[in-house]
């Protein structure tokens, strides 16, 4: 039983608490960046391209010339990068080699509600020898659709390119099974994207940031109840705010540097951390120019550039950017700053500008065609309030209730564009399952700078209330909206949603 020794209060206004490592950290930009391999097919036939993916137990290099135990997709962590073009039909089979359930879902896919990984359509440990594992505490597991050892799922791929990552999504323990190492990026290309003179190739780099915390052993902590893998991994009480780690990790690497060329790049900025918020920056600030151009949001590219001097970036959300490292002298280092964290946590990863190049990008003034959602003055409208459960009990609620799987909280009428409110009593990263919105107000006012476009996970901040417009063109069945931060998500801020044509 892990106790709460070695937590303090981040100073930096987290609502969650930092789980300190129990080694040295290791020394910050030292580790190259590296980028997960890019996963070949297993079969493409005229109707689909077929992936299969072992999701399996691992040991990885995370920390210098320590080995660390993870759950990997294919053993990988973060697991592999799948890229698809839109309309591509692709199948992933999974397989379950781990000693636990589990349950996939790509974060951001338009995907059909039997592949969307609903948190109790499990899918049980391959080996007989695992089936007391399969649930706790009587939790209503039968209302899923539950597999043993495999499961099938379909992404239709109707949607315009964007960034999305898969990550498991198992009731409960969603939390602790991110943080062992479940979770990879899922990258979409279109038409639209390709005749963009965009940054591409070796000059598109997606970037996971996450936390973690390690044990002398160099194994990953998780404050749990009992971090055994012969128990469940509950999350204790003092840590159902969220769980913070003090070691920060780009692409599973701690601290990385990157060597750029002095041109322009795409960073695909994705925060998969379980709780923790960034504010990044760039030190120094160019010389000219914005630090940061924003050209895409969770749910695809911008109408138009937007520039920032840093990006916050909230549990799930993803903002992608050029940065002009062209701006710079050869031999700079340019630190992405986290403006959110302290000591070791206020940087990110470092870029090395190491030589001269040729340009071959632009930064177009025109991305894409976003069409606006203009809800109608009778539009329906709906309610989601996040708040805490009564002291002491460690819940967290959507509209004063627990997340039920046998529930449905909402029914929606496909093709209609709704109104929905979501309200907050602290930061809570909101996400909506199947199609992503478009912020109409924020505490009343117009929307923020970093609200443009396709959202599908927004920020609230303390006290706040956002009003979005959201439409699900297709795919009737049950969806999630929930609370990002995967500890509240887990301890019960989640609710259902049904499509209905
Ligand atoms: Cu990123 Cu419901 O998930
Ligand atoms: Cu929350």
């Amino acid at each position: 039983v892990l106790g709460t020794a070695g937590c303090a209060d981040d100073p930096a206004g987290q609502t969650a608490r930092v789980f300190r490592s129990d080694r040295p950290l290791p020394e910050r930009f030292v580790v190259p960046l590296t980028t997960p391999p890019v996963k070949r097919p297993t079969a493409r036939d005229g109707t689909a391209t077929r992936y299969t993916v072992v999701q399996r137990p691992a040991q990885v290099e995370i920390l210098p010339g320590v080995l660390t135990d993870v759950w990997g997709y294919d053993g990988l962590f973060p697991g592999p990068t799948l890229r698809a073009r839109r309309g591509e039909r692709v199948v992933v089979t999974h397989h379950n080699d781990l000693p636990v359930p589990t349950v996939v879902h790509l974060h951001g896919g338009h995907t059909p509600a039997a592949s969307d990984g609903f948190p109790t359509d499990l899918v049980l440990p391959a080996g007989p020898a695992a089936t007391s594992r399969t649930g706790h505490g009587g939790m209503p597991h039968g209302a899923g659709d539950v597999r043993r050892g495999t499961r099938e799922h379909v992404y239709p791929g109707d949607q315009p390119a964007a960034t999305l990552w898969y990550h498991d999504h198992r009731m409960d323990f969603t939390a602790p099974q991110v943080w062992r190492g479940l979770a990879g990026f899922h990258l979409v290309s279109d038409d639209v994207e390709d005749a963009l003179p965009l940054p591409h190739g070796e000059r598109d780099v997606p970037l996971m940031i996450m936390d973690r915390s390690f044990g002398a052993d160099g194994e990953l902590r998780y404050p749990s109840l009992d971090a055994s893998l012969a128990g469940p991994p509950g999350v204790s009480a003092d840590h159902t705010s969220g769980v913070l780690g003090d070691v920060l990790l780009v692409n599973g690497r701690p601290w990385p540097v990157l060597a750029v060329a002095a041109a322009r790049y795409r960073l695909r900025l994705l925060n998969a951390s379980n709780a923790r918020r960034y504010d990044l920056a760039l030190d120094p600030v160019p010389p000219q120019g914005p630090a940061f151009v924003q050209v895409a949001s969770d749910g695809g590219l911008l109408a138009a550039p937007v520039a920032h001097d840093h990006v916050p970036l909230a549990p799930a959300e993803r903002y992608e950017v050029l940065v002009d490292f062209g701006a710079y002298p050869v031999g700079t280092e340019v630190t992405l700053t986290n403006a959110l964290g302290t000591g070791p946590t206020d940087a990110v990863m470092r870029f090395r500008v190491v030589r001269r190049a040729r340009e071959d990008s632009t930064v177009p003034a025109r991305l894409a065609a976003v069409p606006t959602l203009r809800p109608r003055r009778d539009a329906p409208r709906r309610t989601w309030r996040f708040a805490r459960g009564r002291t002491g009990t460690g819940h967290w609620l959507i509209n004063d209730a627990l997340f039920d799987p046998a529930r449905t909280d909402a029914t929606v009428r496909l093709g209609d564009i709704e109104v929905w409110r979501f309200a907050s009593d602290l930061h809570h990263p909101v996400h909506v399952h199947l199609a992503p919105f478009q912020v109409l107000s924020r505490g009343g006012r117009d929307p923020g700078a970093f609200d443009v476009g396709w959202k599908d996970t927004l920020d609230l901040r303390p006290g706040e209330h956002a009003d979005v417009a959201v439409r699900f063109p297709a795919h009737p069945g049950r969806y999630l909206v929930h609370c990002h931060n995967l500890e509240h998500e887990d301890m019960g801020m989640m609710a259902t949603f049904a499509t209905v044509a």
